[in-house]
């Protein structure tokens, strides 16, 4: 028995990436899955070698939306699922970053999946209700240094999810996002990325695989997330778990990778040891006051358990507060 059976679902930007892995595990799990792209010379033959109905349809298109919905409601009976995945990404900082380029991936990104749960929300209930899966990102959660447009685009999707969810919840709608880290796909093999430097920040220590968001994705659409709507769900291998550490604020996202690559080590000797052996002459010694992207507010104290004493006194000036601002280069742009 597959965790999808009899159910219709629809996934957008189907034929490459993340969306061909969630068609083949859909497929697997038993759903009526109609796959859909802009790639028609990618969806078509993966649609026949797996037997699903490929349509070519533009996510910024509203009267295609329409006619597609129409068309899988007529021939499949129904509509239950809807993983919005379809996105295009743009490197480029808030000052570099055209109009056309804001303008595009907010189209494709934000009114594409917009577009989407507008058209499936009544059909999907007169279907008995059902599921959307949003993909968003962790640029959707946090700051996206280097691509500001998809980080716009995909905060975007997040609060959309939210309120989609609160208003379809009584009609049997439940709407999620998925916030994948880093993922090998066609999206990122152009894009410059510090990979050896996320491994290493990334607790599981590796970068995911396509078809590890396609399970979240399956598990979202299906009966065994039925409690679950209005939330986000995070693939990241861990990497924004260490966050922060006592007064040491670690915030990847605003440093450049030549700090990222400075601070790692430390980072991970803080994780293994603990913060009560570091000696606050240590981080005097690895992470000068000089060095790009970093300010030191001055300490008296010789260690961990003299600066907790000032803390608990209530003197916030013996606080450590590294990475105030983002001088050095960037080189850290990517999707997650
Ligand atoms: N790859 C990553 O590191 C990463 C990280 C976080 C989130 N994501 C998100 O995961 C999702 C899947 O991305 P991917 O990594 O598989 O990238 P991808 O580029 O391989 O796949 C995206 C698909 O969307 C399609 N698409 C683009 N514009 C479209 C349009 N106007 N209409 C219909 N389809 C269109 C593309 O043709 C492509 O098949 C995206 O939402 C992406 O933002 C990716």
């Amino acid at each position: 028995m597959g965790r999808l059976d009899h159910k219709v679902c629809l996934i957008t930007g189907g034929a490459r990436g993340q969306g061909e892995e969630e068609v083949r595990l859909f497929q697997e799990q038993g759903a009526i899955v109609w796959l859909c792209d802009v790639l028609d010379d990618l969806g078509q033959p993966l649609a026949d070698e797996l037997g699903v109905q490929y349509r070519h349809l533009d996510v910024t298109d509203e009267a295609a939306w329409q006619d597609l919905v129409e068309e899988i409601v007529r021939t499949s009976g129904g509509i239950h699922g809807l993983v919005n995945n379809a996105a295009i990404f743009r490197v480029g900082r808030l000052k570099t970053t055209s109009v056309d380029d804001f303008q595009a991936v907010m189209r494709v990104n934000t009114l594409g999946v917009f577009l989407g749960m507008k058209t499936v929300a009544e059909p999907m209930t007169e279907s008995g209700g059902g599921a959307i899966v949003n993909i968003s990102s962790m640029a959707g959660l946090r700051a996206s240094v280097g691509s500001f447009a998809y980080g716009a685009s995909k905060w975007a999707v997040t609060g959309m999810s939210k309120t989609a969810a609160v208003e379809l919840a009584r009609k049997g709608i439940r709407v999620n996002s998925v916030h994948p880290g880093l993922i090998e796909t066609p999206m990122v093999e152009d894009v410059p990325i510090n990979k050896e430097g996320i491994i290493r920040r990334t607790p599981l220590g590796r970068i995911a695989q396509a078809k590890e968001v396609a399970r979240m994705a399956l598990f979202l659409a299906s009966d065994e997330s039925s409690y679950s709507t209005g939330s986000e769900f995070v693939i990241d291998g861990g990497l924004n778990a260490p966050k922060r550490f006592n007064g040491l604020a670690l915030d990847d996202s605003r440093l450049s990778s030549d700090v990222v690559t400075l601070i790692a080590p430390l980072d991970e000797w803080v994780q293994h040891n603990g913060w009560r052996a570091l000696q606050i002459q240590f981080v005097f010694r690895v992470v000068p006051p000089t060095a790009p992207g970093l300010s030191f507010q001055h300490s008296n104290s010789a260690d961990f358990g003299e600066q907790q004493k000032h803390k608990n006194r209530g003197d916030q000036g013996h606080q450590l507060q590294a990475f105030k601002d983002r001088k050095g280069s960037d080189g850290n742009a990517c999707p997650e």
